[in-house]
Parts: C-alpha cells; sequence; structure tokens
C-alpha cells in the first residue's frame, strides 16, 4: 500500500435518530436481518486504505457496538461514546485514533453503501489537494422559502448535496474542530468548519446509492438496494436439519456448543451435540451442500471426540465458499431432562459466535415430549433446525 494513501476512519453513530423514530437506535435497527452499523463497518471492511476505525455510538451502546465489530473483520477499531452533536462525536473520534495515518476519513454510520471506489476517490482528493468531499448534483430546481412563501430561487447549478465520506490531512482536520470549539462554531459536516479556516475543500462526485438512513422510509429503501446489491432478489434459501443421539454413560452433555451439567451425556463419534449437528445440517441444506455425514464422516477417525462448534466453523467457511453466509437460525431441542431454558442464553452466545451473527438472530427453543416415545422415556436428546442465508460480501481475504 501507498503510504501516501493510508487513512484512519472516524465513523459518528451517537446520534438519537430522531428523525426515524422507534425503539431501537439507529446504529442498531436491523436491515435486510443485520444491524445498520454492521452493514456500514462491513462497507468499511473492503476499504484497503483503511488502518484503524474509531466507531463512535452513545455511551449506553458501547457493548452493543462491541458486539457488531466482533461480527466483523476489522482489526484495529477503537470504541468510543461520543458527545452532544456530530461535531462532538467526530472530535471525540478523532482524539481516540491512535497516531499514524496522515489522512481521516470521516463516515456516517447511517450510510452503509459506502462503496471502496468513492471511498478511494475521496481519499485520493484529499491526499492531493487537502480535504474532500463526495457530492451530489440537485436534480431539483430549488427555492428558499419563508412562512409557506417563495422568497428566492437559487441557482441549482452551483448547489451539491453533501455525503460522506469526507477526507482531510488529520492535521487540518483536527485545527479545524479545535479553532471551532474555540469560537463556539456548531457546523453539521467536518467540511464546513475546515472551510471556516480558508482550507479549500475538493468536490468528489458522490453516489446516489450512498444512501443516509434518516427516516422511516429510508429502511424500506435501503433494504431494496440491499438485496439487490447482495443479489438476494430471489427467493430466500432456506435449509432444514435435523439430528438425535441416545444417552449413555460417561459422557459430558454438549448442547449448542455449551457443556450443560447432567448425570448423563450423548453417545456419538464427536462430542454428539445435537443442536449444533441439526444446526449444520440446516446450513449445508441451505446451501445445497448435502449434509454432514457428506463433509464430515463418522468412519472418519479425524472427527472422534471433535467439537461440533469447530465443525460448525468448518461448515461456515464451506458457505463462504460458496457466496453464502448464515442470516437467521431457529433451532427447537426434543429433551425430557434436562430443563434447558437456563442454558439457552449460553447456547446462542456460543453458537452466535461461530456464525458471526447477533444473538439475537440465533433462536433456541426446548420441549419436552410428554412422556411419548424414546425422547420422551429420557432414551435421548433430538434437536430440528431451520436456517436462512443471506449472500456474503466478498471480503480482500477472501473469506467471510
Ligand atoms: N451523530 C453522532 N453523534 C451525535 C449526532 C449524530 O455521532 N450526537 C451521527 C449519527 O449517528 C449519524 C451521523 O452522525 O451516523 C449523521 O447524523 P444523522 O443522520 O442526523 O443521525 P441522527 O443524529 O442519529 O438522527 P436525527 O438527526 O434524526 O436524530
Ligand atoms: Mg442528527
Amino acid at each position: 500500500m501507498n503510504p501516501a494513501a493510508r487513512a484512519a476512519a472516524v465513523v459518528p453513530a451517537a446520534g438519537r435518530g430522531e428523525r426515524l423514530g422507534g425503539d431501537t437506535a439507529k446504529p442498531f435497527v436491523l436491515l435486510c436481518g443485520r444491524p445498520l452499523l454492521q452493514h456500514t463497518l462491513t462497507a468499511l471492511e473492503q476499504i484497503p486504505q483503511i488502518e484503524t476505525i474509531a466507531v463512535v455510538v452513545a455511551g449506553d451502546a458501547v457493548p452493543r457496538a462491541q458486539e457488531i465489530v466482533r461480527q466483523t473483520r476489522l482489526a484495529n477499531v477503537a470504541l468510543v461514546p461520543g458527545g452532544p452533536d456530530r461535531q462532538a462525536s467526530v472530535k471525540c473520534g478523532l482524539d481516540a485514533l491512535p497516531p499514524g495515518p496522515d489522512l481521516v476519513l470521516v463516515h456516517d454510520g447511517a450510510r452503509p453503501f459506502l462503496s471502496p471506489a468513492l471511498a478511494s476517490a475521496v481519499l485520493a482528493a484529499a491526499a492531493r489537494d487537502g480535504a474532500a468531499t463526495a457530492a451530489l448534483p440537485v436534480s431539483e430546481t430549488v427555492k428558499r422559502g419563508e412562512d409557506g412563501w417563495v422568497r428566492e430561487t437559487l441557482d441549482r447549478g452551483s448547489l451539491h448535496r453533501i455525503q460522506t465520506p469526507q477526507a482531510f490531512k488529520r492535521t487540518l482536520l483536527v485545527r479545524a474542530h479545535d479553532a471551532a470549539i474555540r469560537e463556539g462554531f456548531r457546523g453539521t459536516d467536518d467540511a464546513m468548519l475546515v472551510e471556516r479556516l480558508g482550507a479549500r475543500v475538493r468536490l468528489v462526485a458522490g453516489d446516489p446509492a450512498n444512501l443516509k438512513v434518516t427516516v422511516p422510509d429510508d429502511l424500506e429503501l435501503a433494504e431494496a438496494l440491499l438485496a439487490r446489491r447482495d443479489g438476494q432478489a430471489g427467493p430466500p434459501r432456506v435449509g432444514i436439519g435435523f439430528d438425535a443421539h441416545r444417552f449413555g454413560p460417561g459422557r459430558r452433555l454438549m448442547l449448542g456448543g455449551v457443556e450443560v451439567p447432567f448425570t448423563k451425556g450423548l453417545l456419538g463419534h464427536s462430542d454428539a451435540d445435537v443442536v449444533v449437528h441439526a444446526v449444520m445440517d440446516a446450513l449445508l441444506g441451505a446451501a445445497g451442500c448435502g449434509d454432514i455425514g457428506r463433509h464430515f464422516p463418522p468412519t472418519d477417525p479425524a472427527y472422534r471426540g471433535a467439537r461440533s462448534l469447530d465443525l460448525l466453523a468448518r461448515v461456515c467457511d464451506l458457505l463462504a465458499g460458496q457466496g453464502w453466509r448464515a442470516a437467521y437460525v431457529d433451532v427447537v431441542v426434543m429433551a425430557e431432562a434436562p430443563h434447558l431454558a437456563p442454558h439457552v442464553s449460553r447456547m446462542q452466545a456460543a453458537m452466535s459466535q461461530v456464525l458471526g451473527l447477533t444473538t439475537s438472530c440465533v433462536n433456541i427453543k426446548a420441549t419436552t415430549l410428554e412422556g411419548m416415545g424414546p425422547i420422551g422415556r429420557e432414551e435421548g436428546i433430538s434437536a430440528q433446525a431451520v436456517a436462512t442465508l443471506e449472500a456474503a460480501p466478498v471480503s480482500a481475504n477472501g473469506g467471510r
């Protein structure tokens, strides 16, 4: 990488999302099953120039954002509590960046469609000219109004709708923020602060698809754009999985990737985790890739005592090779005993981590069979799972 092109990024995502409304804070609103902030960070993941990122979120959102960062392949991410307005939040992010690249890219957490091409164009312009912003021409006639009356028609030829990303020489951006604070100036974007110093900001052709999620209607539009981009416009991919194992003595009971304290465990070649096995089969089924037996034959000594979560990770890699990743998993475990409810959240955490999903996308239910049949007689445990897939963006290093 040309050192001149290396950049740090600040991602302000600490707003209140007032115009969006709703109960969920804007960064965590789900778009096609994944939080808005995760889409934006996944987009940043595709930008090779970015070495380090400060993601700025509301103070109480840091743990949730941490989980989202964990779902990405991003390294060198600092999660920073934000300030009362966007300018203050960007400043918090800037202050948290470690010493490093001379360029800083600022990109709103609410814009999930950042393309590497646009980020590169803005970074290249900033490397050359000191400051640059993505901007779109105004296609409609623009008038200034007052009290319900037109006051003036503006010359739209010189007007631009400003987007992020914006990029700056780091020293210039820091100076601009410091001057604004000193002089009590509040701006709605970072370029404004730089303009006040008398520095020039280069306009770079923006991307009409680089939507900022602001009002409720934007959610529907964003989902449609995501579906089209990820080739999900076709029917959803769904798979079903089932597994059952018999109880036996001297075994630990492994379910959903965690040990469940009980007097007996399940017999099997691997750790006999029926929950993970059912999920693996559902995923393989949705991807059209056969079943566990085909990929991990019980006759193969390599899988003796295998940890099922490790096999699940292998299934995820296999799916990624086909351009898929898990989107949502729902499981029902059939067990007369032990009582599983107290262990469900641990299972969710263990499986979601391997699947690269938030825990809310891994649902686990348990039921007894009211004494009926072999499961009802406590001879074993079985599990059924359903999984849906989404197209996996191909990352720079070829995996999920
Ligand atoms: N932002 C921020 N800190 C603030 C306010 C805004 O980091 N105190 C971020 C938002 O999270 C968003 C970006 O700045 O990613 C652009 O702001 P906007 O779209 O206006 O988002 P909100 O401020 O959250 O929404 P609203 O104005 O409707 O409350
Ligand atoms: Mg705002």
